[in-house]
């Protein structure tokens, strides 16, 4: 129960405040690279799992003996080294990631990742990763200045990368001007900024442009709920809960990125929409089960993700509940059930494919099993939220999907890692029962 207004934010004091982040750090050949080293330490301590991924030329700024010793893994500089790859394979290395930065970005390197090439292991990797990439280009002034370097940014810009900088003044070369890497405590805060503003979806999210959708839902419309409900006591008070609506935007997020139209029915957060995605803002659970069976009949698949409070006061007071006086003690709230939304979505007529979600606090994967029968799901994704540490207001989840078919962990990570992963099943399961229902449908 709750008389204020709850912010939905985690506080992250006492945290490291990049723990759990993955991050890869390209340094491509340019003088600027003996710096790197201390933007890789910053990370190290700020509690980021960082690779160290370096160009050839890169080899003749700074050593990756350097760069071993302050990021604790070896360097990865070749896509033909076999015993790196049978460790952590390219492509495997590039879904680990949840940032790529590049710094220093040389000239070369800026028109070799605008042109989409893949002859190396850090343009290959920046290709096969849906991580938000952040370059730090460092060039002589005049190099910045041309317009072949311009058009390359313009490019890379379009394509979702955030640049950094240059700074401008004295340069290795002896001349002035526009060229100098970012230094390596202003990369870092970029970094952290751009982690932590986990409510900035879009920054998250590859931009996905109007009429150039691709990806496996292409053509398909999801529906997701998202966040708490709030059940009015009075006009000042209600009953609701700890969610915070992350997990159900980065699903959001990562339906818009394989394609799908995707509409968000949302809960009272404190986040910013993904672009792209229609949202529709509610209170209570009554109001979301109206706007979901509204929407029911359009959608292809449907997940729900929002924490809908199970019970309701029976009756919402129009004025402000005056504490009791004369001695009497307590207040009795009458409390009555709230309808199941994803209960009544698996037995609609126009049922689409069901995702729920299940947080829980004992034999979480014994009560997820018998819920998604029970609710009639098609898949369920279960999380333990008696670990402080993920779950409810975090930004970070651990979760067992479970389906017809099998049962899948994902490790704690990220929560947009996490959606894109789970979406990834989704996708695969969907496409299995469209397959199995009209074998037509996915013929070559
Ligand atoms: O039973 P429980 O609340 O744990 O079930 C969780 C799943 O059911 C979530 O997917 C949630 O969105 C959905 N749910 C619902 N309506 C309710 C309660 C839960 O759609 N009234």
């Amino acid at each position: 129960m709750a008389d204020t207004k709850s912010t939905g934010q985690n506080s992250l004091s006492g945290r490291r405040t990049l723990a759990g982040r993955c991050i890869i750090v390209g340094i491509s050949g340019g003088i600027a690279a003996y710096k790197t080293p201390v933007l890789v330490r910053r990370l190290r301590e700020a509690g980021a799992e960082v690779q160290v991924v370096m160009t050839e030329n890169a080899h003749q700024f700074v050593t990756a003996t350097t760069l071993q010793a302050v990021s604790g893994r070896p360097v990865r500089d070749s896509l033909w080294d076999a015993a790196a790859e049978a460790a952590m394979g390219h492509i495997e290395l590039a879904r680990w990631a949840d940032l790529i930065i590049i710094a220093p970005a040389t000239a070369d390197t800026l028109s070799r990742l605008a042109a989409g090439r893949a002859d190396d292991l850090l343009c290959t990797l920046r290709l096969a990763s849906r991580a938000p990439v952040m370059l730090a280009p460092a060039m002589n002034n005049v190099m910045w200045d041309h317009p072949a370097t311009m058009r390359n940014l313009q490019r890379l810009t379009e394509d979702g990368c955030v640049v950094l900088g240059p700074d401008s003044g004295p340069q290795a070369c002896g001349e002035t001007g526009p060229g100098r890497m970012q230094e390596p405590e202003a990369l870092f805060s970029a970094v952290s900024d751009y982690c932590l503003s986990f409510t900035d979806w879009n920054s998250l999210a590859t931009p996905v442009r109007s009429g150039s959708r691709s990806g496996n839902l292409q053509g398909k419309r999801v529906l997701i709920t998202a966040g708490p409900t709030r059940e009015a006591i009075d006009p000042v008070r209600y009953i609701s809960n700890e969610s915070s609506g992350k997990q159900g935007y980065a699903l959001a997020t990562a339906a818009l990125r394989v394609g799908a139209e995707v509409t968000l029915i949302s809960g009272p957060v404190n986040l910013t929409p993904p672009e792209g995605v229609e949202t529709i803002p509610v209170t209570n659970a009554r109001q979301m089960q109206d706007e979901v069976q509204a929407l029911l009949p359009e959608a292809d698949l449907f997940i729900g993700v929002a924490a809908v409070a199970d019970y309701r006061p029976e009756e919402a007071k129009d004025q402000k509940i005056k504490k009791l006086q004369g001695g009497k003690k307590g207040l009795n709230l009458n409390l009555v059930e709230n309808p199941d939304i994803i209960a009544g979505v698996s037995s609609s007529k126009h049922r689409p494919f069901v995702v729920g979600f299940a947080a829980e606090t004992q034999d979480a994967l014994q009560n997820a099993r018998e819920k998604r029968k029970r609710k009639g799901m098609d898949m369920i994704v279960v999380n333990d939220v008696a670990n402080p540490e993920i779950g409810f207001n975090s930004e970070e989840n651990a979760v067992t999907v479970i389906w017809d078919g099998g049962e899948e962990n994902l490790p704690q990570s990220s929560k947009m890692r996490l959606a894109e992963a789970i979406m990834d099943r989704i996708v695969a399961c969907f496409v299995d029962q469209l397959a199995t229902a009209n074998p037509e449908s996915v013929a070559e």
